[in-house]
């Protein structure tokens, strides 16, 4: 089994914050990656969606065919790419909850030395792009990963005149949705999976909360 395995995790109503998920899975796929698309739970209703936007039907029509996410997926990965649209300047509560949910892994240290990255779509090309990418990447920390972010290497980042940033993957797709995801944005997100996958397959693994509780036991 390959050790360039990445889940990407996203959470998504109009389709764009999914675009980038595709294209990070693309980038990681270019890289020989193993990769696992899902999505996160589905509550509704949600009375902030528009849900009779045909870019909603349309992206709800593949959203909800994906698998949704486990905490297996993060333990089965070795890279973890998650994303949402910003809601109020921060993540989604969807994928916040997802977060919540695999709170179990923090406590057994299972994600430690893997690495992690994030993505985000914007409404506004100031109002809380990069700040949802913060802290889309604080919950890494406090797993214990190593933050991939995106080098000004990647041409495309110098190019752009709208999203993706250093902080991660990102789109800004004006606040009725019409400005969508652009080429530059579509290109930093893949090279964004093919780093996340690089360096998956780099990491060595580290012993868990867990397993070091086991060897400090007595007897
Ligand atoms: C409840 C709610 C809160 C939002 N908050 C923000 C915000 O703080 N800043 C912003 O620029 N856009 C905000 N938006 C717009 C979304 O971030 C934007 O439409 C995003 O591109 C949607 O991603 P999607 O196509 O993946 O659903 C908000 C949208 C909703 C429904």
């Amino acid at each position: 089994m390959t050790e360039r395995r990445v889940a990407v995790i996203v959470d998504s109503r109009y389709g764009t914050t999914l675009a980038l998920a595709r294209a990070i899975a693309e980038g990681a796929e270019s890289e020989g990656a193993e990769v696992r698309l899902c999505r996160v739970a589905i509550e509704e209703p949600e009375f902030s969606v528009d849900v009779e936007r045909e870019d909603y039907q349309q992206a709800q029509a593949f959203y909800r065919e994906l698998p949704r996410a486990t905490a297996a997926d993060l333990e089965w990965a070795r890279g973890i790419v998650w994303g949402s649209p910003t809601r109020y300047g921060l993540m989604s509560t969807p994928l916040r909850a997802f977060i919540d949910e695999v709170a179990p892994l923090w406590r057994q240290g299972a994600l430690i030395g893997k690495v992690g990255a994030a993505f985000t779509s914007t409404g506004g090309m100031h109002s809380g792009n990069e700040m949802t990418l913060l802290s889309l990447l604080m919950p890494f920390m406090q797993h214990g990963m190593v933050l991939v972010g995106v080098p000004h290497s990647v041409p495309e980042l110098v190019a752009t005149t709208k999203g993706g940033s250093p902080y991660g993957a990102s789109a800004v797709t004006g606040f009725d949705g019409t400005r969508g995801v652009d080429d530059n944005e579509l290109a930093i997100a893949r090279a964004l999976g093919a780093r996340v996958a690089r360096l998956a397959g780099q990491v060595r693994p580290e012993p868990s909360s867990v397993e070091l509780a086991a060897n400090r036991a007595p007897g």
